[in-house]
């Protein structure tokens, strides 16, 4: 049986059909495959789109059976075909949430528009601080190190035109530890990714998440 409610007037589903975007590792992917196969969560990963033809999450897709492409703007003549097939596929597997996992390409506006509020991105940081053009992949922890910071940690986000930009859902601290580096840093964020997206998946298939005005309002559990 499908539930539907109302967050901004968008009807979304209990058990959400998720796409994942990708163009790494996807170890979040990961993260949420498994969350998904032990009951944590409820909703699916319906679809994993790369822009990376050897990424590991195409290949995860693949071993998990999961519908997967590599779209890439260079694979299309120009900015609107490319646009058109990505709305197509995100139709297609009747898409209720988009989820970024360590993708390395802007949105298009037009599917930040179809999809307002239902984009999230991970950022391995506590955003707003350590945001932004640059701050990707290990540089965001070398910063936070030479920063002097004794907490870290991740954030998810919706997402906009922007980057890093858009309103925060949640976020989880990790500490900076004396002896740490920026690698040493990068696992223990990265680990605590896997736990924080499953945990906000949930959230918006508990109806628990009310976007107002750009703000967050997270409902306590009773
Ligand atoms: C994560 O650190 C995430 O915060 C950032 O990109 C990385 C992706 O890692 N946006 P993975 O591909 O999921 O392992």
């Amino acid at each position: 049986m499908l539930f539907l409610l109302k967050i901004n007037k968008i009807p979304i589903k209990l058990a959400l059909n998720l796409c994942v975007l990708a163009s790494g590792s996807g170890s979040n992917l990961k993260a949420i495959i498994n969350a998904q196969k032990s009951g944590k969560i409820t909703s699916k990963v319906v679809l994993v789109i790369s822009n990376n033809s050897g990424s590991g999450a195409l290949e995860t897709a693949r071993k998990n059976r999961i519908p997967n492409y590599h779209l890439s703007q260079k694979l299309f003549t120009n900015e609107a075909e490319f646009c058109k097939r990505f709305t197509a596929l995100l139709k297609e597997y009747k898409i209720d949430l988009i989820i970024l996992a360590g993708y390395m390409k802007m949105i298009h506006p037009q599917i930040i528009k179809l999809y307002k509020n239902r984009i999230l991105n991970i950022h391995p940081a506590l955003l707003p601080e350590f945001g932004g053009k640059g701050m990707y992949g290990i540089n965001v922890h070398e910063a936070v190190i030479k920063s002097g910071r004794e907490v870290t940690g991740a954030t998810v986000h919706l997402v906009d035109e922007v980057y890093d930009n858009g309103a925060i859902i949640l976020q989880k601290e990790v500490p900076v530890k004396k002896n740490d580096t920026a690698e040493t840093l990068a696992v223990r964020v990265l680990r605590t990714e896997h736990k924080l997206y499953p945990e906000v998946i949930k959230l918006f298939e508990e109806k628990k998440i009310l976007i107002r005005k750009n703000k967050i309002h997270i409902e306590k559990t009773k």
